[in-house]
């Protein structure tokens, strides 16, 4: 371009400059290499290649390395490129070309900005800060590395260190003129991959080069899985659609083979021989594959499942959990730990996470609420049966919680707590470095590496000289900090998610990461609960999806991630300032979603002029809650929808599908898999309806305006408080007149079991009104789970107050799960209730009795 412009070919240059910008829009130099040889072709000859679903043959492909030198002219780095290609050899599985930068700041610059980058060169001594004057450059820098605003030491190891914070998954090689040899066992080497003696072996660092980015690609389970479907083989086991021949053959299903092709047949077996692993025992290719997925994900061991999350969860909770141990839980908590709580007999208290009633939905759990709770338990001398925190994060709706913060506190009360964190929907998070710091694994690392760092210990003294003389029940105790005795603390972090959900998996893909002190300890009940709840026959194809998700998240997760959350913040933007679209919808703002006394920053929204870059990370780093801005609450009922209403509208009439709705919203996720597309045509869509609301309003009579306003109104202002839980029935509750809240699930869970100590209730009967008013209690039978919301308003030994009756009535979802209106409400019978209140003070009774003995005769 530089030669044409200094020509004065300006026909020339327009055509270098329209056919370098669609190659790099569309990506195709990364697919054809070629496509940087000017000379090659007229422009007019090329084919518009792009990704395809059908393309068949060898793809090689294509990645960049950053060479940070300093001092290397332009001629000089052309040639360094030159060397590089001759090196390539046919049998290679990549390409690569050579990127150069010669300062720190141009390097950051490159690693957040250029995202074909996998790998990054170093060679030692070069300037800190860029020549380029580029207030852009500046501005990214402040976003992602905002100390280096300050400026810095401009050493190798400390950019190695930076650029892994950014993108984990990067490699770093070091060539250096120093003594390697002393330089190789610095601790902070560990964020570089090899280091060399300057340049002596560039072979060997090409090699090593392709070898790293090979590690991240290579998928065990996978690439055995396509050897296996190309190998002939008679298949004597159950599953006659393993090799397809019942399909192909088939006179009446063979459009089954047509539509899946053969490799879904050819790949599929019931045998864990032959290369294939067991899911149930890994030795082989799952074990590696696993091995693979904990490195990318931060755990220091990684479960695949094969039923979701909602498996992932019982597992976990089975796992962890023995009858009688107390566990402090979010009610808003996905029914699958419910259901694991029943299974483990485990007694929950469950939290109250902070209420957005204008929008019918909750955001999750304060800090203060959960501390309180740890606080009261420990007064009333049960933090011994305490046993773990369950929380979700982020929410359905997009909250997410500061889980360094929380299980720092935490863990000041009770140094061994066990933490569940429930990221079905965050799989995406570790490959943003925004998001990142809200994930259960960094949060773990963070710890871990905090309470052994010598620097804690003053910090840890001077706290408890500060609160020397408070007891568990001091309310100033809610106000401080709390840090945990590093002599004490363990670090015992579990984290599930569906990555179904956010990566490229088939539905039901999960994954459980653990990073757990004392995991051998917990170990075999582990594995057990695992036995109990996988399948002996698990999908191979959900295996395999797994771990091919995982390469892509170790190679482009940084990539999609940033761009998908791009496109969020743009239809962000987009929707709210756009002057008729704004007037019937809006997308709500963090201000809006996360009340103010947990957003100490002030962060309002994403984007100016109420959100800067500075106040995100200042948010996002302290705030107790922040909002992932990928998930899109859409304001509907200011257009007279309700949620489900303009669910079915956006489905039926415009083909877009939407899950989660409230009383008067929907939720818009996006994930990896938009584009800039898929946001014009919601845009497009919510400009068509919002202007035939405007033409309705204008030309509609009197009463038809006015119609309008009142069902606005109904939906945005009438909205039933949610119902708080209310308490579990004294008869499961050992300790009935305790101040704690913990409850016998299970054992009221199966008393419904027996028909007989059974009935039901109407909703809307008098009956209800009266057994409201003058008892006996009503008590819940069952789960009684509405969707929306979709947390449960009742559970099993739960009392049935007045406000959940309310809530109940006001209700206008059609799915009600564990209600038929044609029965009415289970409740558990009074009679049935005083039996088992005797049984159960009588069992107490002999507890303590027992508990007496045993005591005596320790001390004896
Ligand atoms: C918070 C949460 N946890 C777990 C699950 C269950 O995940 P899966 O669909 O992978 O079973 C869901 C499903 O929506 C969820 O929202």
């Amino acid at each position: 371009m530089r030669e044409a412009l200094t020509r004065g070919d300006a026909e020339g240059f327009a055509r270098l400059t329209a056919r370098i910008s669609r190659n790099l829009l569309g990506g195709a130099y990364r697919h054809e290499a070629n496509e940087w040889n000017l000379e090659e072709q007229g422009d007019g000859e090329r084919v518009q290649r792009g990704p395809s679903y059908t393309q068949t043959g060898r793809h090689r492909p294509y990645f960049e390395v950053l060479v940070v030198r300093d001092g290397l002219l332009p001629q000089q780095q052309e040639r360094s490129r030159a060397a590089v290609r001759k090196l390539r050899r046919p049998e290679d599985t990549f390409i690569y070309e050579l990127a150069h930068v010669s300062t720190f700041e141009d390097a950051l610059v490159a690693v957040i900005f250029n995202y074909t980058l996998q790998a990054v060169v170093i060679y030692d001594h070069f300037p800190f800060r860029s020549n380029f004057d580029l207030p852009i450059f500046d501005e990214l820098l402040r976003r992602f590395v905002p100390e280096v605003a300050e400026g810095g030491q401009s050493s190798g190891v400390e950019l190695a260190k930076l650029v892994k914070r950014i993108r984990p998954e990067m490699d770093v090689y070091l060539l250096t003129d120093r003594a390697v040899e002393a330089l190789a066992t610095q601790s902070d080497l560990r964020h570089v991959r090899r280091l060399f003696y300057d340049v002596e072996e560039v072979m060997e660092l090409h090699l090593s080069i392709l070898k790293g980015v090979d590690d991240r690609y290579d998928t065990p389970f996978f690439t055995n899985l396509k050897g296996y479907s190309r190998r002939p083989i008679g298949t004597f086991h159950a599953l006659p659609v393993a090799r397809g021949k019942s399909i192909f053959k088939s006179n009446w299903i063979r459009d089954m083979g047509d539509f899946y092709g053969p490799n879904l047949f050819l790949a599929e077996s019931s045998a864990t021989t032959g290369g294939l692993d067991s899911l149930l025992e890994p030795t082989g290719n799952i074990k590696k594959a696993q091995e693979k997925a904990a490195r990318c994900f931060g755990a220091q061991r990684t479960y695949f499942g094969t039923n979701g999350t909602s498996t992932s969860n019982k597992i976990v909770l089975q796992a962890l959990l023995r009858p009688g141990d107390i566990v402090l839980i979010d009610r808003n908590c996905h029914k699958s730990h419910h259901y694991g709580l029943v299974l483990s007999g485990a007694c929950p208290v469950y939290l109250e996470a902070f209420p957005l009633n204008q929008f019918s939905m909750y955001g999750g759990v304060p800090l203060r609420t959960i501390k309180r709770t740890l606080l009261e338990l420990k007064a009333a001398g049960k933090l011994d049966r305490v046993r773990m925190l369950d929380l979700t994060n982020c929410t359905f709706d997009g909250h997410m919680y500061h889980p360094q913060r929380v299980m720092e506190e935490c863990l000041a009360i009770k140094p061994d707590l066990i933490f569940l964190w429930d990221e079905a929907w965050f799989s995406f998070a570790r490959f943003s470095p925004f998001h990142r710091r809200r994930t259960g694994m960094e949060a773990a690392e963070a710890l871990r590496k905090r309470y052994r760092d010598p620097a804690y210990r003053p910090e840890y003294e001077a706290f408890k000289k500060k609160s020397a003389g408070l007891k568990a029940g001091d309310a100033k105790l809610l106000d401080l900090h709390l840090l945990p005795d590093p002599e004490k603390v363990r670090i015992r972090i579990y984290v599930t998610q569906s990555t179904h959900k956010s990566l490229s998996s088939l539905r039901q893909g999960s994954m459980i990461h653990v990073n757990d002190d004392d995991f051998q300890l917990a170990e075999e009940a582990f594995e057990e609960a695992f036995f109990t709840h996988t399948s002996t026959s698990p999908n191979q194809q959900i295996i395999a999806s797994l771990d091919l998700a995982r390469r892509q998240a170790e190679l482009e997760g940084f990539e999609l991630v940033m761009r998908h959350s791009g496109l969020a913040l743009r239809l962000r933007r987009e929707v709210n300032r756009h002057p008729l679209i704004s007037k019937y919808f809006r997308i709500l703002t963090p201000a809006e979603m996360i009340p103010k006394e947990f957003r100490p920053s002030g962060m309002e929204n994403y984007g100016p002029p109420n959100g800067t870059w500075d106040k995100l990370v200042q948010a996002w780093s302290n705030d107790e809650f922040a909002l992932d801005p990928t998930r899109l609450t859409l304001l509907c009922g200011t257009a007279g929808f309700d949620g489900t209403q303009f669910k079915s509208i956006l489905s039926e009439r415009f083909d877009i599908q939407v899950n989660k709705t409230s009383r008067n919203t929907i939720l818009l996720m996006t994930n990896i898999n938009n584009t800039r597309s898929d946001i014009a045509y919601v845009m497009k869509v919510l400009a068509e309806l919002a202007a035939q609301l405007e033409a309705k309003c204008a030309q509609g009579k009197d009463g038809e305006a006015k119609e309008f306003a009142a069902r606005v109104d109904s939906l945005v202002k009438d909205v039933p408080d949610l119902p708080n839980f209310s308490a579990f029935h004294d008869a499961f509750r050992p300790e009935a007149r305790g101040s704690t809240s913990e409850g016998n699930m299970r054992e009221a869970f199966f008393m419904a079991y027996e028909p007989g100590d059974c009935e039901h209730v109407k909703l809307f009967s008098k009956e209800m009104d009266a057994r409201l008013k003058h008892g006996p209690s009503l008590v819940s039978a069952n789960f009684v789970i509405p969707y929306p919301p979709g947390f449960p308003v009742m559970v099993p030994g739960q009392i049935i107050s007045p406000a959940i009756i309310t809530f109940m009535r006001k209700l206008d979802v059609k799915e009600i799960h564990g209600y038929h209106a044609a029965h009415g409400i289970k409740v558990l019978k009074p009679e049935a209730l005083a039996r088992l209140k005797q049984k159960t003070a009588r069992r107490a009774a002999s507890g303590r009795n027992t508990r007496i003995k045993t005591h005596t005769r320790q001390g004896a």
